[in-house]
């Protein structure tokens, strides 16, 4: 019995989650899986409500009493500072210490690719974004605000402890699943101690791999190289803000953003699944949000929970619904979010 939280959130999260939460059933109703299912509300309209964003007894729970959590998105205009989100998403990441962001992007369809002349299956890199330090933490400040003396500050922080369990995660998974090689993100020419730091621990952990090549990059030319030639890379390890940028790159060479999945982990204790996009103001309620990324983190769960078999099906449907044309319009289609859960719920059920 595996037990989820559904945190829908914000925007087109309650619609992508719908469609997950739909085909999640399917696998259930296929005797693939056993779960117990609880929704929450939290998000802009309840934060806006209430003025809670994620209480402690929330927290608590999703802590103690689910194996597993996914998320739509949070994002809304209405809350200009972002809090909520930054309580709820970066909340729960820094707090169960979900250090290992999980961004794999395989392009599935040769058509899907904004390349010319691409080959599906290229690329297929697995990006490791650590996600619990950098830029991220909250710490600066600001002084004078809105006068022309402002001064505003954001530190990033690098810890050997941090940096030294996303590479080795890395390395061991490039070691595990036969990938050639892990390239290293940084920006060691301009930014000397936090990047220094990581390429150290980069090149000593890399040692312990003499079967996994490494190579390090400045990110800058990474971005250029994934465009040009991404077949050449296979995982990338970077720190959370070069990570996050990098993986929205990565999601349009592999179809787009409407397709991409990920993990943040605390392997073996916490896990919350949320597909790479955000809540899409710009598309909300008009049926045309693609359920694809967040069906895919389902997979990911079943695959994470020892579900192999509910975790194939549902790729399998996706590619399927994918190769038809069963496909929003991100991905050059014309049916609706709903369409596009309910046909690939069906195949997942009756498989
Ligand atoms: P976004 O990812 O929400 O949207 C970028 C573009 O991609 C938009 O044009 C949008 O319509 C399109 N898009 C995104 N998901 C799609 C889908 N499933 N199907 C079809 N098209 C899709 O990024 P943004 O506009 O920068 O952010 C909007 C809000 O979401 C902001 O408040 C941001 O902070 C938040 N956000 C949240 C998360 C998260 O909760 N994990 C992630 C990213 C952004
Ligand atoms: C993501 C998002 C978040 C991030 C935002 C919403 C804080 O862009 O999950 O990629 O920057 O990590
Ligand atoms: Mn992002």
């Amino acid at each position: 019995m595996i037990r989820i939280a559904l945190i829908p959130g914000d925007g087109i999260g309650p619609e992508v989650v719908r469609e997950g939460r739909r085909v999640l059933e399917a696998a259930v109703s296929a005797g693939l899986a056993e779960v117990r299912v609880e929704e929450f509300p939290h998000g802009a309209d309840h934060f806006l409500a209430t003025g809670e964003t994620l209480s402690e007894p929330v927290f608590e729970r999703l802590r103690d009493e689910f194996d597993a959590i996914l998320l739509g998105a949070v994002g809304d205009p209405r809350v200009p500072d972002n809090r909520h989100a930054r309580d709820i998403l970066l909340g729960l990441r820094f707090r169960l210490d979900l250090y290992l962001n999980f961004r794999p992007a395989r392009l599935r369809l040769a058509e899907l690719s904004p390349l010319k002349g691409a080959a599906a299956g290229t690329p297929d890199i697995h990006v490791f974004r650590e996600n619990t330090e950098g830029f991220y933490t909250g710490s600066g400040g600001s002084l004078r605000p809105g006068t022309p003396q402002e001064v505003a500050t954001s530190e990033s922080f690098a810890t050997r402890f941090g940096v030294e369990r996303i590479v080795r995660a890395a390395f061991e998974h490039a070691r595990e699943h036969d990938r050639p090689g892990v390239t290293l993100a940084d920006k060691a020419n301009a930014v000397p101690h936090v990047y220094g730091l990581w390429r150290r621990v980069f090149a000593e952990v890399g040692k312990e791999y003499p079967d996994v090549k490494s190579e390090a990059a400045y990110v800058d030319a990474l971005a250029m190289q994934l465009v040009r030639d991404p077949g050449r890379f296979s995982v990338i390890v970077t720190e959370n803000l070069l990570g996050d940028i990098l993986s929205d790159l990565l999601a349009e060479l592999a179809g787009g953003v409407g397709l991409a999945p990920s993990a943040n982990l605390n392997p073996g204790r916490h896990a919350l699944y949320e597909p790479v996009h955000g809540s899409a103001p710009d598309i909300a309620g008009t049926g045309t949000a693609n359920p694809i990324a967040t069906i895919l983190c389902v997979g990911m769960l079943f695959r994470d929970a020892g579900l192999a078999e509910a975790a194939d099906r549902i790729e399998a449907a996706v590619d399927e619904s994918l190769g038809q044309g069963i496909r929003t319009p991100d991905v050059r289609g014309e049916s609706t979010t709903e369409e596009v859960g309910r046909w690939i719920a069906d195949r997942v059920a009756a498989a």
